[in-house]
């Protein structure tokens, strides 16, 4: 027999979700967009390193974390107070819409072909087991990925930049992704490469997968480095 008192607690958890009442209680997985089903995070980050660098600002890979899964005017705020640099709120403006359309310059190009391996077959996987899929992104060009990328079916709910007052790491746009739902957010799983989606995922009370670096993520239940990488056993043990 099992000796509780010498069990970690991760070890504990694994445990005790073999109890009859916590067996299947995750109902839901929530994907983010960018740099979990497709490598746009990449191209925001051409784009952003481009009008940084018209800006006199070197962006590097480490500060590009602090961008991702905040929304467009706050990840331009964070780029001027990187360099020192503060514009007038129209010039403001001006300058997100350039960096969108150098984005959308890349995302035009995409096709179905540069979903992530794996990460179709996954969502397949988790459907036959009876769980819900939702998809949450801060990008307001959620829906024109989703499109290109022909992947709009596979979504039971869907959550964009359009929808919401307050992006990640605020909780809203899962809370909101799990009411269309019709779930608890205790019974949604996210997954997440951004370091503020994985704060907002635990915010709104939801477990998380952290996918990419295991130090970047370190907050996230568990990490992968790829999102096809996911073990479907793994969902109930989080
Ligand atoms: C996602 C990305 C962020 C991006 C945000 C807004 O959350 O991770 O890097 O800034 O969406 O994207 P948008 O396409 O609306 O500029
Ligand atoms: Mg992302």
């Amino acid at each position: 027999m099992t000796n509780f008192f010498r069990l970690n607690e991760r070890e504990l958890r694994k445990k005790t979700v073999t109890l009859p009442e916590m067996k299947n209680l995750i109902k839901a997985v929530i994907f983010d967009l960018d740099g979990v089903i497709v490598d746009t995070a990449h191209y925001h980050y051409l784009a952003w390193k481009k009008l940084a660098a018209e800006l006199g600002i070197d962006l590097s890979p480490q500060d590009n974390e602090r961008l991702k899964g905040v929304s467009r005017m706050q990840s331009l705020e964070i780029i001027l107070d990187l360099g020192g640099v503060s514009l007038p709120e129209k010039q403001k403006e001006t300058i997100a819409s350039k960096k969108n359309r150098w984005f959308l310059e890349y995302v035009d190009q995409m096709t179905p072909a540069d979903v992530f391996p794996g990460v179709k077959e996954l969502i397949t996987r988790l459907k036959k087991n009876g769980i819900k899929i939702g998809l949450a992104s801060s990008s307001k060009n959620a829906a024109r990925v989703l499109e290109l990328l022909q992947i709009n079916d596979l979504f039971d709910a869907v959550v964009d930049g359009t929808m919401i007052v307050n992006s990640k790491p605020d909780p809203e746009i899962f809370i909101l992704a799990a009411h269309k739902l019709q779930l608890q957010p205790n019974e949604c799983v996210v997954f997440e490469d951004a370091e503020a989606g994985v704060e907002a995922a635990l915010a709104a009370g939801m477990k998380c997968v952290g996918v990419g670096d295991p130090g970047q993520l370190r907050i996230a239940n568990h990490v992968i480095t790829k999102t096809g990488q996911f073990e479907i056993n793994e969902l109930q043990r989080l």
